[in-house]
């Protein structure tokens, strides 16, 4: 393995991984991502000139532009973090999320078949296995629950991980899946819980809560995840799913409680708002299989975690500002679109 193609890298996990990665291994690594609203390539501008990183704008879906971009660059391992990710976005309209991440992962991996590579890892996601009830605490999921989708997104990310299991099974192909819990750290679009709760926080205005708040989660540092799924990459066994989480499950309203103590805010600011339809009640991933068999477990606690993360909102005031303000889909054609070829 030595050339890597990160579909995605522009987005919030995607970036992340792309800087874990480059610092900890000595790959090439290139980033290709269609940067719709969710890619901001200012996630990446202290690596851009790293001689081990090439961006690289293009679809998941474009078959003919994929191929080329693996064979120009030689390159043997694909990493899928490329997808529609938003839950609300999937409810308002599902269609984009159909196509990039059911088709776009179909495309990528009839390329990899016919090109022969070294190895695939998608990008999956604790929400394919659905919901679990809020009373039974010792239920967690495992890789052995089955897939029960509720959301457009969920059932768009199962599509996407049938069909690699679909392929491992029928054409023997090198590839692993694995799901992870709900992440927070920097570089979150802010539409997601935790930057979306800080930058209205910070703003003094109201912080929107879905239903009574008792919508439990699993929260893993960002970076850990990065962790995971480079152990997967490198010492997971072909064909399987890995589980990956941070045993740390919250009440959303008590995340949203803890972000206005730590910004010394009130609790006044909270409003309780009509909830999702179909919200899932609690997700809560069992993790032993990666900890035992690949000997990965998470490096950040919740508490130091989740404080360097509201710092760095506080301290990145600009980068999310421009992100709200919509200024930072400008960056591309300012810094990149002139020195593309
Ligand atoms: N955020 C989480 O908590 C979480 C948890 C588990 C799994 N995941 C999975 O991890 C992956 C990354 O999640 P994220 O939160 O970083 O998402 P994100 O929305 O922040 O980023 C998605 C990236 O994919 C790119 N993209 C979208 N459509 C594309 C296409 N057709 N071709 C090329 N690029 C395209 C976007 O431009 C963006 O840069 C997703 O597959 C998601 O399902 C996310």
């Amino acid at each position: 393995m030595q050339n890597i193609l990160v579909t995605g890298g522009a987005g919030f996990i995607g970036s992340n991984f792309i800087k874990y990665i480059l610092k900890n291994y000595n790959y090439k690594i290139f980033n290709y991502d269609k940067l719709t609203y969710a890619g901001n390539l200012e996630n990446l501008t202290d690596i851009e000139d790293n001689a081990n990183y090439k961006f690289i704008k293009g679809d998941i879906c474009e078959l003919e532009n994929v191929k080329k971009v693996l064979t120009d660059n030689n390159i043997d391992t694909i990493i899928n973090f490329a997808a529609e990710s938003h839950v609300d976005r999937s409810i308002l309209g599902s269609r984009e999320f159909i196509v990039t991440n059911v088709l776009g992962t179909q495309t990528l991996l009839d390329i990899f078949k016919d090109l022969k590579l070294e190895k695939y890892l998608q990008v999956s996601t604790d929400e394919v296995y659905g919901s679990l009830p809020e009373d039974r605490k010792e239920l967690k999921f495992t890789e052995q629950n089955p897939i029960k989708t509720n959301s457009p997104y969920s059932a768009s990310k199962a599509s996407a991980d049938l069909l690699c299991n679909s392929y491992f099974h029928t054409h023997k192909l090198p590839i692993l899946i694995t799901r992870c819990s709900n992440n927070y750290g920097p570089y979150q679009f802010p539409e997601k819980l935790i930057p979306l709760m800080i930058a209205k926080a910070l703003d003094g205005e109201k912080l929107p809560v879905y239903g009574d708040g008792k919508n439990v989660r699993d929260w893993l540092y960002v970076d850990d995840h990065c962790s995971a799924i480079c152990e997967v990459l490198h010492k997971g066994k072909i064909g399987e799913v890995y589980n990956i989480g941070g045993n740390n499950e919250w009440y959303n309203i008590d995340i949203v409680k803890l972000i206005l103590k730590t910004l010394k805010k009130s609790e006044e600011q909270i409003l309780y708002v009509k909830d999702r339809p179909g919200h899932d009640r609690r997700y809560a991933i069992d993790s032993s299989k990666i900890q035992n068999e690949l000997g990965w477990k998470p490096a950040y606690d919740f508490e130091h975690g989740i404080e360097s993360t509201i710092k760095w909102y506080i301290e990145n005031e600009s980068w999310w500002r421009k992100v709200m303000s919509g200024e930072y889909l400008k960056y591309y054609e300012k810094n990149y679109a002139s020195k593309v070829k």
